[in-house]
């Protein structure tokens, strides 16, 4: 069948973002493709909603517009993987908050882009928010700007081996070494086999056009989850007063997506910061995939 079904789209909020709604009873690998793909590179984050879906249906569509999947390895939380296909991950084992981030800002292999397939919402909670790098950039204040565009983000961790062995999917520390080279991630190996890691990088980033600047780091997570993870690439410390400044912009921006079964989301790594509300709910199930656009951006 050819892919002719038009867009009907709603903005996601204010500031940032498009839903394509299913008003005529389409199928979503039915949608259009080239105004898809123009939509997210001028928006960064579209959701697609009341889709009939599922795992293998997510699974074909994001295949249509991605490439170089990939499996997570050095990844820092925990990810089941679903229906034994590597690139279908769940999201994380825990139910806390997860503040803004841009994923796996703390090695230099990032995803280019993010796709979110919800199997199941929670009853309540478990919003997943996003907001426009760009706009954070725009909102932080002189001084901060300043901050950081003279001093880079640190990121740092003490693992231990069973920890590695897990998070970098080997049980040889050599290959560990490689993955971590192969991402401008410093290591150093101690004699108890656990490893100590360091990664230096920008916490700002201009963007495609290099016209504007945007926020796009894994700083407010790794500060709120684990503070010792984080300072300046000087070794000062990131004061409170910085952090508080960050959490109320992050607060003031952030865009909240009320999950529905089936509901998918795709989103520009590069520009969109994503994280989530707590939840107590156990039967949330959010899937993802991590990986790049396979057209020209
Ligand atoms: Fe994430």
């Amino acid at each position: 069948m050819k892919t002719t079904a038009k867009l009907y789209t709603q903005p996601l909020s204010e500031a940032v973002g498009q839903q394509i709604l299913n008003v005529e009873n389409v199928n979503l690998c039915d949608l259009h493709e080239a105004s898809i793909i123009n939509l997210f590179k001028a928006e960064g984050v579209l959701l697609f909603r009341d889709f009939a879906t599922s795992v293998e249906i997510f699974t074909s569509f994001t295949n249509k517009f991605s490439q170089n999947f990939m499996d997570y390895t050095g990844g820092v939380f925990n990810r089941r993987i679903i229906n034994g296909d590597s690139t279908v991950l769940s999201v994380n084992d825990f139910n806390c908050e997860i503040k803004l981030h841009g994923e796996m800002y703390y090695q230099k292999n990032i995803p280019l882009m993010l796709w979110f397939f919800c199997a199941h919402p929670a009853a309540q909670d478990g919003e997943t928010v996003v907001c426009d790098g760009k706009q954070f950039f725009d909102e932080l204040s002189q001084p901060l700007k300043e901050l950081f565009s003279q001093k880079k983000l640190k990121y740092r961790g003490h693992i231990g081996k069973e920890t590695w062995q897990k998070q970098y999917k080997t049980d040889d520390v050599r290959v560990v070494a490689q993955i971590c080279q192969s991402n401008d991630v410093d290591i150093n190996i101690n004699e108890d086999e656990s490893i100590d890691i360091h990664y230096i990088c920008s916490a700002i980033h201009p963007n495609r056009s290099g016209e504007s600047m945007v926020f796009i780091n894994s700083l407010l997570p790794a500060k709120n989850m684990s503070p010792n993870s984080v300072a300046f690439d000087d070794g000062s410390e990131i004061d409170n007063e910085v952090m508080l400044e960050l959490n109320e912009i992050a607060a003031k921006i952030a865009v909240k997506i009320c999950w529905e079964k089936g509901d998918i989301l795709m989103v520009d790594n590069t520009r969109i910061m994503h994280g989530r509300r707590a939840f107590v709910d156990n039967t949330r199930d959010i899937y993802l995939r991590l990986c790049s656009p396979s057209f020209s951006y």
